[in-house]
């Protein structure tokens, strides 16, 4: 395959290639050797149709340290405002001998339609409430860092499941690894067929912590939300924030992690998100080597 349109794609040999190849971008990274000239001969667009800080941030600095060429685009300064449409945006980018589409956008399955119509290999950077691999590949890839392994390991995924792609991907990606997962959060920001992929459900966070040995928060989702439907933040936050005093009755040290971005106060606390329970940033630094090694296992496939 030529793209990364979904964690529902990939096998769990694919996962451990893309993890091995992450490990030696890692170690080349801590060596302080910011450059490899691996991609010298690739140009690639980051087309961004929604607002990001990590993961466009994350995949700029992926390609430069790969040597790539880069450009980037982002709509909303864009001819997109004068009603050019996605295929012609991204043709009109390809003219210019693009090898490689980074895209995030809010339409869920727009890198599945784009790569069916264009002739680039195409990396989806989430895509509305559908899927976020990249984002899955890091969470899993930190959690073998802090753990060892993932296979085993029990991981609540607490909060706003029904509009979270970085939920659908976590799911995807963990289960092929063999974790035990379960999703935790309010009935209302639960898909309705959830168990269908294999997970439990739990609405109280209480037992989801003592359950799991990992806690992925995630924010809710203000921008995909029907207001009507949702508990108050300040509902929301008293089930579901975790909070040092939650933490503290656990009888035993779990490891917290959140995509960002974060909403303080919201769903973690401070000091819950800057402890040393905490593999937040973790996350966001393993972000690159993971997009590194994808972004090279794919160019390999364009150069054959
Ligand atoms: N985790 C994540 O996707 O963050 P951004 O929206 O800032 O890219």
């Amino acid at each position: 395959v030529k793209h990364l349109l979904g964690i529902k794609y990939l096998g769990e040999k694919d996962i451990q290639l893309i993890f091995e190849t992450a490990d030696h971008f890692k170690e080349v990274i801590n060596r302080s050797i910011k450059k490899v000239p691996s991609l010298r001969d690739i140009t690639i667009a980051n087309i961004f149709f929604e607002n990001s800080t990590r993961t466009k941030l994350s995949f700029e600095l992926a390609e430069k340290r790969l040597s790539a060429d880069v450009i980037n685009f982002s709509a909303g300064q864009s001819s997109v405002k004068k009603g050019e449409t996605l295929i012609d945006t991204v043709n009109n980018i390809l003219s210019m001998k693009v090898d490689m589409v980074v895209m995030r956008h809010p339409n869920p399955g727009a890198g599945i339609f784009l790569a069916k119509y264009v002739n680039a290999s195409i990396i989806n950077a989430g895509d509305g409430a559908h899927e976020h691999p990249t984002q899955a590949l890091l969470d899993s890839y930190s959690i073998r860092e802090k753990l060892g392994d993932v296979a085993g390991k029990k991981v609540v995924i607490v909060g706003d499941i029904l509009h979270s792609r970085v939920a659908l991907s976590n799911i995807f990606a963990l289960k092929l690894q063999g974790a035990e997962v379960k999703v935790c959060g309010p009935r209302t920001l639960l898909p309705k067929h959830i168990e269908s992929l294999g997970v439990g459900v739990e609405t109280d966070l209480q037992k989801a912590l003592n359950w799991c040995d990992v806690a992925n928060m995630l924010r809710i989702q203000n921008e995909r939300l029907d207001i009507s439907y949702f508990p108050t933040t300040r509902e929301y936050t008293q089930q579901y924030g975790v909070n040092r005093k939650l933490l503290d009755g656990l009888d035993k040290e779990i490891v917290i992690m959140h995509p960002g971005p974060i909403n303080r106060g919201v769903e973690i606390t401070s000091d819950v998100a800057d402890s040393k329970q905490s593999i937040i940033l973790n996350q966001v630094e393993n972000g690159v080597a993971i997009r590194m090694a994808v972004i090279y296992l794919l160019a390999s496939k364009i150069k054959q």
